[in-house]
């Protein structure tokens, strides 16, 4: 019998490991921890100089490093092509939260650069934002398989990360998109119905719970476009400023 060379060896092997149920391998198993760059550090003396605003520039490019090397969740990890930290600048007048990256971010390390983030882009631009005024990011850094929802245990091991982010970031306004995020932000167990239409607060922001561009885009009745620009002008009414008219 021919010998089966190693590239063969090891297509079987996975068939054999997929047939067995074993969905994905461990990152630990067959690759290095790919480590990104590590951030010059200042000397405590100029540190202590420095801005405020460039302290937490700078701690925030360190938060970022460190959710690029997170390893904890097993499964995300051995998935991921990339974290997706987050964009925008700080004290930010709007933070926009999505629930987690999908494939076209997880493939470019941004958030909402698929077409969820283009119609996200065009409401942004509705109310009068540009999009490099806006902060947005995601309570989850990496993407989950399939696009699944996170899991409870993905979401609080990310907590931090996203508690940390949002202190560092300190927007005037947060927006939640979607039910999973509303209810999260919110922190109450009530269907998004419910929760669209009032101020919450979240760290002592305000905030305004929508609907999630990938379910505004999948709605052909154009009822969650119409509701979206209803918690649009709501948001707008809150910092206190005009309504743009629609064009
Ligand atoms: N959906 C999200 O919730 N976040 C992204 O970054 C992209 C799509």
């Amino acid at each position: 019998m021919a010998a089966i060379n190693l590239l063969e060896q090891l297509h079987l092997h996975l068939e054999a490991l997929r047939a067995a149920g074993v969905l994905f391998v461990p990152r630990s198993q067959i690759a290095p921890v790919r480590f990104a760059p590590q951030p010059v550090v200042a000397p405590v003396e100029v540190l202590a100089q420095a801005h405020p605003v460039e302290v937490r520039r700078r701690e925030l490019d360190v938060l970022a490093q460190e959710v690029a090397a997170c390893g904890t969740c097993d499964e995300l990890f051995s998935t991921r092509l990339t974290t997706v930290f987050g964009a925008g600048p700080l004290n930010a007048e709007v933070m926009f939260v999505g629930d987690a990256p999908g494939s076209d971010e997880d493939a470019q390390g941004q958030p909402f650069v698929g077409p969820g983030g283009l119609l996200l882009g065009r409401i942004v631009a509705a109310c009068g934002f540009t999009r490099d005024r806006v902060y947005l990011m995601n309570v989850i850094k990496c993407r989950p398989p399939r696009n699944r929802a996170p899991s409870t245990a993905e979401c609080v091991n990310c907590r931090d990360f996203f508690q940390r982010q949002f202190e560092l970031v300190k927007p005037k306004h947060v927006v939640a998109l979607g039910h999973f995020v509303s209810k999260l932000l919110a922190q109450q167990n009530a269907p998004l119905s419910q929760l669209r239409g009032t101020v919450h607060q979240y760290r002592g922001a305000p905030l305004i719970c929508t609907h999630h561009p990938d379910d505004i885009d999948d709605d052909k009745t154009g009822r969650l476009k119409r509701e979206t620009w209803d918690d649009m002008k709501l948001l707008l009414t809150t910092m206190g400023r005009e309504v743009p008219k629609p064009s």
